[in-house]
Order: C-alpha cells, then sequence, then structure tokens
C-alpha cells in the first residue's frame, strides 16, 4: 500500500502469516527522485568538501612528481632502470651500517642520473655526488644529471670528472672531501673505457675513501679469465671491435689493482643479468 506525502512515499510492506521466518511488516521511506539530489552529485560535493586546499596541494604534488618520474624514465637507458632496483637491495645491505651516520658517495659516470635518483633518497644521511666523463666541453651532460636529480636534497651538483686523471685532477669537489667519503660506487664503466679507467678509478677512490670506506664496482666482469656466458664472449667481442681498449676485464686483475692502492677485496655478489657487484674496503 502506497501512501503520498508530499515528495515521500511510504509504502507498507505486505505481511505474509504463511511464513513466520520474514521480517515483521516495516514502513519504508522512500524519497521519489523528483525531490532528492542524484547520488553522484552528492558524492561530488563530499569529496569537494573533504578535498580541502592543502588536500588538493597534496594531489597536484603528487600528480606532478609522478609525472616528472615519468618523464625520467623515458631519459634513462632501459637496463639502468632494469638494474638499479637489485642494486639498490644490496647496496642498502652492503652500507647498512655506514649510511647510519652522516657521510658522502662518490658516483663515477653517473650517466643519466638513474642511478643518483634511485639510491640517494634511500641513504638520506649521504651526500651523493654524481660525475660524469665530459667530452670536448660537453657539459650538457651534467644539467641532465642535474635535471633528473634536482628535487633530491642530498643530491649535489654534477661534476666533471675523468676517472683516468691523477687524482690531483680530479675536481675541487671531490678532493675538498679527500679521505672521507663513505662510498665510491660506479655502475657499467670498467668493461666500456680503457684500462687505464679502471686503474684511475681505483687509485682515486684509494684517495677519496675514508678508512674502511668501500669502492663498489658493479658489471659484468670475467671470473678466473673465462667469460661466465658465451652471450657475454659475444658482447666483449663487439665491444673490442668498436674499441680495442675496451672489453670485459678479470675479477682478479682488478683486485690486484685494488691491492696496489691499499684497498682489500671483501667479495663479489651474483647480481641478475649475468653481472658482478664487487666490494673493495680500505685500510690503512
Ligand atoms: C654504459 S655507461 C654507464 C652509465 C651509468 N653508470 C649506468 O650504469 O647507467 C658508461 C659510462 O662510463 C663513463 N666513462 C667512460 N670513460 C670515462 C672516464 N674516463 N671517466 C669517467 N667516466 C667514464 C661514460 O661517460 C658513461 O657514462
Amino acid at each position: 500500500m502506497d501512501f503520498a506525502k508530499g515528495s515521500v512515499r511510504l509504502r507498507v510492506q505486505p505481511f505474509s502469516s504463511s511464513r513466520p521466518s520474514n521480517p515483521p511488516p516495516r514502513l519504508q521511506a522512500r524519497p521519489t527522485s523528483r525531490w532528492v539530489l542524484p547520488k553522484w552529485l552528492v558524492a561530488c560535493g563530499w569529496a569537494f568538501h573533504a578535498f580541502s586546499r592543502a588536500g588538493r596541494a597534496r594531489a597536484w604534488h603528487v600528480c606532478r612528481s609522478l609525472t616528472r618520474l615519468m618523464a625520467n624514465d623515458a631519459r634513462h637507458h632501459p637496463s639502468a632502470l632494469r638494474n638499479r632496483g637489485p642494486i639498490l637491495e644490496v647496496l642498502q645491505d652492503v652500507l647498512a651500517d655506514k649510511s647510519a651516520k652522516e657521510g658522502h658517495v662518490l658516483e663515477i659516470g653517473s650517466g643519466s642520473g638513474c642511478h643518483a635518483e634511485h639510491f640517494a633518497p634511500n641513504f638520506p644521511k649521504l651526500q651523493w655526488q654524481p660525475s660524469e666523463y665530459v667530452q670536448e666541453g660537453n657539459t650538457s651532460v651534467l644539467k641532465d644529471i642535474d635535471e633528473v636529480t634536482s628535487s633530491i636534497p642530498n643530491v649535489r651538483r654534477a661534476v666533471a670528472l675523468d676517472a683516468s686523471a691523477a687524482w690531483a685532477d680530479w675536481p675541487s669537489q671531490v678532493r675538498e672531501f679527500e679521505g672521507q667519503f663513505t662510498a665510491v660506487y660506479l655502475s657499467n664503466i670498467t668493461h666500456i673505457s680503457p684500462w687505464k679507467v679502471t686503474c684511475g678509478i681505483v687509485a682515486g677512490a684509494s684517495e677519496a675513501l675514508e678508512n674502511g670506506g668501500l669502492l663498489i664496482i658493479y658489471g659484468p666482469f670475467k671470473v678466473n679469465g673465462e667469460f661466465t656466458t658465451e652471450s657475454n664472449a659475444d658482447f666483449d667481442k663487439s665491444l673490442r671491435s668498436r674499441n680495442p681498449e675496451w672489453g670485459y676485464r678479470d675479477i682478479d686483475e682488478i683486485c690486484a689493482e685494488a691491492k696496489k692502492n691499499g684497498l682489500q677485496f671483501e667479495g663479489k655478489r651474483e647480481m641478475p643479468a649475468n653481472n658482478f657487484l664487487l666490494t673493495f674496503s680500505k685500510t690503512k
């Protein structure tokens, strides 16, 4: 039975005695759609109220950060984007104690800034110093790194660094922290540069690091004089055809160079895609 009352209809639901388990008759107030705001409009109103000015500002900030991150990803090499997750996991382990106190990390050959952008926010007490090899005065590579990392408070401006140079020629922004770096980090450089670059990295790291500081080298290497896979042997061949001074280094060769410079081999971690992460610590 329906009673029309203004904009509201009252309906008494019929009671059936044959089904005692049924609920008792109820009076239901059913608004007619004519007088009621559509539900979606009410929801929008609530959302607008809840979405305060501060909320809107936060959402804008989140959207802008996401857009920026997506834009940055487009600047990075896909392999650098792929490997930075697994590398970070290992860095969090090897730097666990050291990153609890203030310090500095020097990254050599930062490329597009893909790793600095991902790692630095995870080590807020460490000042991350990106660097890149600048050829023929083309400093746009440094600008590119700065653009990617500009919103990260513990990343310093990228500096030009030719790692094959003597320590005296490394940039002043690095030399001013001589003997104070917590870590020197590099990825995928030793096989795509002449051997003198690896020697320069090891010698420079030994000057830059504090006692107990770590030289951390990620990349593909030979182990005991052998390639670990056929695809690595093929890649080495293609690198050498592009530049006879390039090519895979043997882990033992790097260890020997490190030892000469007062850096002790701590160990190697196997990483995805047949890469390794090597760590060396500075001893007195
Ligand atoms: C394959 S890219 C790796 C870039 C970045 N580290 C990454 O993993 O995405 C090789 C890097 O080695 C750097 N490099 C080559 N010769 C160098 C040198 N003499 N000193 C410093 N970096 C050098 C290049 O500039 C380049 O950034």
